[in-house]
């Protein structure tokens, strides 16, 4: 039987994915072992997990090395991978904002600078506004930026908002509302397509039941 292999994002946001594939009927019962195996397969369901990196989702799917997989929407509006979005799974919500130090003000006559990990997202967001900005490209610890001086504003991920507030930051501005995506290769999509339509319609039950 041919087999789905399925990226799953490790941590957190993995397990909640990994729960609905399972109540989807896609279990794989040796995922459960505590160890520090990646690859896990079911042959009885013809189901291949592969816990990665959250970040790395679309690169495995994109490529073909995973058939599907789940990855953030900030992930692939950053990347733009060519991949099919399938379905929003209503899970891993949170949003893209800009925050800054408690009372900003922002002085349009000079350049933004914007410390940030989402670089694309945050010219494109800006760009849309013709403002001006110098990004600084950060691969974490966004929130120390502004406090340090090395930039104005940051753009990233606000989830409960509590990381901004003991940074004494504060969110000023929405730019796009973020939750966990169904993502599926595109020949895959054409040689697999009976099966991840039916994976695809089993979640969205799920989705919708919640
Ligand atoms: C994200 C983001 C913030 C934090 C926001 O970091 O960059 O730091 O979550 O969450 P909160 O609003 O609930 O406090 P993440 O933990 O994903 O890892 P990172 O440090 O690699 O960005």
């Amino acid at each position: 039987m041919d087999f789905i292999n399925v990226a799953l994002p490790k941590g957190r946001l993995g397990e909640k994915v990994y729960a609905m594939f399972e109540q989807s009927g896609f279990e794989c019962p040796s995922i459960k072992e505590n160890n520090r195996k990646l690859i896990f397969e079911n042959a009885e369901k013809g189901v291949r997990y592969f816990w990665v990196k959250p970040s790395d989702v679309a690169i495995y799917v994109e490529r073909g090395a995973a058939d599907i997989g789940v990855a953030g929407k900030d992930i692939i509006l950053e990347y733009s991978p060519d991949v099919y979005e399938l379905l929003d799974l209503d899970i891993g919500k949170c949003r893209m904002a800009v925050a800054a130090k408690k009372g900003f003000k922002d002085d349009t006559s000079r350049t933004l600078k914007v410390a940030t990990k989402f670089s694309n997202i945050a010219a494109k967001y800006y760009g849309e506004k013709c403002r001006d900005i110098d990004i600084i490209h950060l691969n974490g610890s966004i929130e120390i930026a502004p406090i340090l001086g090395l930039s104005d504003v940051i753009v990233d991920i606000v989830e409960t908002g509590k990381t901004l507030l003991e940074n004494d930051l504060m969110p000023y501005e929405t730019i796009v509302p973020i939750s966990a995506r169904l993502i599926s290769n595109k020949s895959s999509y054409k040689f697999k397509q009976d099966k991840i339509d039916l994976i695809t319609k089993c979640l969205s039950e799920i989705v919708r039941n919640k």
